[in-house]
């Protein structure tokens, strides 16, 4: 590529005058101060990843603005202080439930660029390229994000005023954002991956190491976020921020045309609709496979009395476990792009179906993963991402998961723009049964296709009581583990019943068919459940022990409307995530 021809000194010295007028400043209060875990309100909530970015939506919740609104506004504050997933070089999904009791779904998703074809990822031999839809410049999707914003406002705003919902990330991009310890842990942990794929000089890479506290400062980015603010959709796919986004990818060895960013289109879709126990769960259709799977996996566990086995009991935990290695198999074969593939959404989702895949389940007993293929429901007859939750005052609730994929995605920076580009082109299955980054297998269903997007686990969902109120919006990063993160939380509240804090902040493990293990987080299990466990001859692994890291899954975003009316609003214990409301 001809990154690498670029002398890596020229690059270090631009970096060196880029930030030599520039001190860092250290804020006397910290942003970590500002980090919440729980609130209680009476009117409007929101959770998301910064506490930047909770405040500004609280504060167009404030001012009159809707759960949209918020929405809108937050997205773009988290694509200034959160680059390591919030963007606007990547995608999403939001499900909207209004107050008046109708429901929408949004699909931002990135779309492959036209010159994609279903082998661009394999050398002569027919093997994957290790990295290459992961790093650098044809690691990435067409953006969506700023469609979807756009998509979003024309039909719900109730501002009514674009400007409004741009102007407090534009002023948090020129005058900076303090970095939490997170934060300025990540940018100098990824420093050297920044350096090796970009083509020109970022204000994500410095000589010295971040600090916390310490500002950065984005006026590029705070010059795009203008444009899109002036000039809508024209100002992000056509215009100089286009030029720099194709001018990068010619840099770069990219493939994103001027004509694949003009015709990039976010879809409206029918959300999907299913019910549980007596409740209404509300989540993405493809290119999700977050809804389908969520459906089925409470679709599964439904004619057992999970509730009275008790929170992460033997019985709970092996039911939940096999209940996902089914519905895993299932994705990998079904699902992906249904305006490219004939998913058999309907035939997925019944009970009937998914009371047959768990009639091999055994009480006592794990299956193996290598026992269980995908099933074969009725066809199809025609027909590093981080999440949000927000209710307004009206009562009207949206829940937004958007992506650049992995932590700051393709890790290239779009030069003379500022922000960095997705590397969502790993969800599609670069080959069949080779496992991409999350180590989800796929085929046919999610192959690469020229305009197709790429299969998610994005899982937004909004779950209605059986009086068809509101009662809980929910979702989270994470990658696979999305789903089953999601899952989780769900039956951690409608079964374990559990408040949002606790349903929040409880442990998780995930299964997802293939690896055939369980994995799960540090202190999760006893040793005594493990042996257990493991005598019913499940495979279990710290997931710490397997990743390297910290071996957390998701960050869960939830709020619950009480019998009281008041809402629970509690922010992931597992990063920065924060909670607010009034
Ligand atoms: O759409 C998906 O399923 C993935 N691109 C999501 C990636 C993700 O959650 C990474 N965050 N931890």
């Amino acid at each position: 590529m001809k990154t690498l021809l670029i002398p890596i000194y020229t690059i270090l010295l631009l970096n060196l005058l880029w930030h030599s007028c520039s001190e860092p400043t250290i804020n006397k209060v910290s942003i970590q101060d500002q980090i919440k875990k729980e609130a209680v309100a009476d009117h409007a909530g929101i959770a998301s990843a910064h506490p930047a970015a909770s405040l500004i939506g609280l504060e167009i919740l404030e001012e009159g603005g809707n759960a949209v609104d918020a929405a809108i506004a937050t997205q773009f504050a988290l694509a200034v202080c959160y680059p390591v997933a919030g963007n606007i070089g990547g995608g999403g999904f939001m499900v909207l439930r209004n107050a008046d009791g109708t429901t929408d779904a949004l699909d931002f998703r990135e779309m492959a660029p036209g010159a994609a074809h279903k082998d661009m990822y394999l050398d002569p031999e027919g093997n994957v390229i290790k990295g290459l839809s992961t790093n650098g410049h044809l690691a990435s999707g067409v953006p969506g994000t700023v469609s979807g914003m756009i998509e979003a406002f024309d039909k719900y705003s109730a501002l009514k005023d674009w400007s409004k919902l741009l102007n407090p990330s534009i002023e948090l991009a020129r005058n900076g954002v303090e970095l939490t310890i997170r934060e300025a842990k990540a940018l100098n942990r990824y420093k050297e991956r920044f350096e090796k794929v970009n083509t020109r000089p970022s204000r994500f890479v410095k000589n010295s190491e971040w600090l916390p506290g310490e500002i950065l400062k984005q006026p590029e980015l705070a010059q795009v976020l203008e444009a899109i603010r002036d000039n809508g959709f024209d100002g992000f796919y056509k215009g100089w921020v286009a030029d720099s986004i194709v001018a990068e990818m010619q840099r770069g060895g990219g493939i994103i045309t001027h004509e694949d960013l003009s015709n990039y289109e976010a879809k409206w879709r029918k959300p999907l609709i299913g019910q549980y126990k007596g409740n209404t769960i509300i989540s993405m259709p493809p290119p999700s496979s977050g809804g389908i799977a969520l459906q089925q996996l409470l679709g599964s566990i439904e004619p057992y009395d999970i509730g009275n086995y008790g929170f992460h009991s033997k019985e709970a935990i092996h039911l939940m476990i096999e209940a996902e290695r089914r519905v895993y198999a299932d994705r990998a074969t079904h699902l992906g792009d249904s305006d490219y593939y004939n998913v058999p959404l309907e035939g997925l989702i019944t009970d009937e179906y998914n009371n047959d895949r768990m009639s091999t389940f055994d009480p006592q007993k794990a299956s193996l993963s290598s026992d269980i293929e995908a099933g074969t429901p009725v066809p199809y007859e025609s027909e590093e991402t981080t999440h949000f939750s927000i209710v307004d005052e009206k009562g009207n609730a949206v829940s937004v998961t958007t992506t650049i994929n992995t932590g700051y995605g393709s890790k290239v920076v779009v030069g003379g723009a500022g922000f960095f580009l997705n590397n969502e082109m790993d969800d599609f299955s670069a080959k069949p049964g080779v496992p991409n980054y999350f180590g989800l297998v796929g085929n046919e269903a999610n192959k690469i296709q020229p305009g197709k997007r790429m299969l998610s686990s994005m899982t937004p969902t909004i779950v209605l009581n059986s009086d068809q109120e509101l009662k809980i919006v929910v979702g989270t990063p994470g990658g696979s583990t999305i789903i089953t993160s999601v899952f989780q939380t769900i039956v951690n509240i409608l079964d374990f019943e559990m408040d949002a804090t606790e349903a929040t902040q409880a442990c998780r493990f995930h299964h997802q068919w293939l690896p055939d293990a369980t994995f799960y987080e540090p202190d999760c299990f006893s040793d005594d459940m493990i042996k257990s466990l493991s005598d019913m001859g499940h495979t279990l692994k710290s997931r710490a022990e397997v990743t390297g890291g910290s071996g957390l899954i998701g960050k869960i975003e939830t709020i619950i409307k009480r019998a009281d009316g008041k809402l629970e609003i509690a922010a992931d214990r597992r990063a920065d995530d924060t909670a607010l409301g009034y």
